[in-house]
Formats: C-alpha cells, structure tokens, sequence
C-alpha cells in the first residue's frame, strides 16, 4: 500500500479528486495518509475532513523556507509517507524537502509545460493569445515547474475566454488527469530516461 500525503494552500479540489479516486480504488494500492496545509482557513480542509481523511495545519510563521519545511516532512515520516502530491500548495519547496522525497514529488500545473510556469497560468494563456492550453502532472525538482512531466491534456482556448472560463475548463481536466498520473506512478510501471518518463505498462 503506497502511502500518500497531499500539500494544499487553498480550495483542494485536486486534493478532493485524488481522495475519491483512491477510495473507489481508481488508484489501486494506495492511501491517503494526510492532507497538509500551509494556511489555516484553507477551504480544502474542511471538504478533507468530511472524506474522513486525517488533517494538519502546518504555517510558515515568518521562519525559512527550510524550517517550515523541516516541520512539514517530519509530519510526513512520521505518518511513513512515500509518495507527495502538491495541489495547489503555493510554496516553493526547499532543495531538502526535493532530497528527502527524491522522485516521489508530483504537482500539476494548468498550463502546458513549459509554457507559462509560476503564478497566474490561465491568466499567461489568455494574455499570450494561445489557442490551446492545458494542464500537466510532473515530478518536481528544484526548478520552479521544471520537473519530468509524466502527463499532459490538452484544452481549446476559447475567443471569448476570461481567466475564469478558462481555468473552469482545465481544472476539470485537472482531476481525470492527476488521478490518472498517480495511478501510474504508484504502479510503478513508468521509467525515467533523462527528462521523459517513460510508460512501461503498455
Ligand atoms: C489548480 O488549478 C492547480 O493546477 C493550480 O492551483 C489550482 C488549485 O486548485 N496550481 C498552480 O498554479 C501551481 N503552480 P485546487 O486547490 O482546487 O486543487
């Protein structure tokens, strides 16, 4: 059984997706462990609760990067976590944080990587005039959305698009595809070579 820890920020509805997915075993072999959040009024943490899934708040408090950090992945071995899934966790990450999970850190972003990294994708999309976007799963390393990508769908940018509309329609894409993602990685089935990882259950 791969056990599963989750970092949100905010209203976690790729937490929420990723939980479903595991309990109707859409995601074989998995659990979720804890649901992590840097901010304590996290809409996520409430809709955690109600899965009856365990929740913790851990906030930076005006320390480093690497001590708040240091908190969060002693929360996470305690609870003999192996695999980490950012959803919408609007913190960088320390290099520690990268080396004590090496590989076993995924975050999806709602842009086609490497286009359009950092904040306000959807936003980067509609002002850059793309006609597709989309949204990607990778593994992350210590560049900012830089990591392996394992997964990526596509979505038709509209004419009439707001940031709003747009967003609306990659974050349903969002879920299919992160439960999707992790199901691969947690059956082990892929290899990385370089940059590519490689699926090797076909
Ligand atoms: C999602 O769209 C996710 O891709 C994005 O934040 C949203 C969180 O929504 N993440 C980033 O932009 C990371 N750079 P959620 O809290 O409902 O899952």
């Amino acid at each position: 059984m791969v056990r599963i820890g989750i970092l949100i920020s905010g209203r976690g509805s790729n937490m929420i997706a990723l939980a479903e997915a595991v309990r109707d075993e859409r995601i074989p072999n998995a659990t979720v462990a804890v649901v992590i959040s840097d901010q304590p009024d996290a809409a996520g943490l409430e809709r955690a609760r109600n899965l009856g899934l365990q929740t913790l708040v851990i906030q930076r408090r005006g320390r480093s990067r690497h001590e708040h950090d240091r908190e969060v992945i002693a929360a996470l071995k305690e609870r003999d976590v192996q695999l980490i899934r950012l959803a919408g966790y609007m913190r960088l990450l320390s290099p520690q944080f990268i080396q004590t999970f090496p590989n076993a850190i995924l975050n999806i972003h709602p842009s086609l990587l490497p286009c359009f990294p950092g904040l306000d994708a959807q936003h980067q999309a509609i002002d850059h005039g793309v006609k597709w976007s989309g949204c990607t799963v990778h593994f992350v390393d210590e560049t900012l959305d830089g990591g392996p990508i394992i997964a990526q769908r596509i979505v038709p940018v509209l004419d009439g698009d707001t940031e709003d509309s747009l967003a609306a329609r990659i974050l349903v894409e969002e879920h299919r595809l992160y439960a999707e993602a992790v199901a691969l990685v947690v059956s082990g089935k892929y290899e990385v070579v370089g940059r590519r990882v490689i699926n090797t259950s076909e």
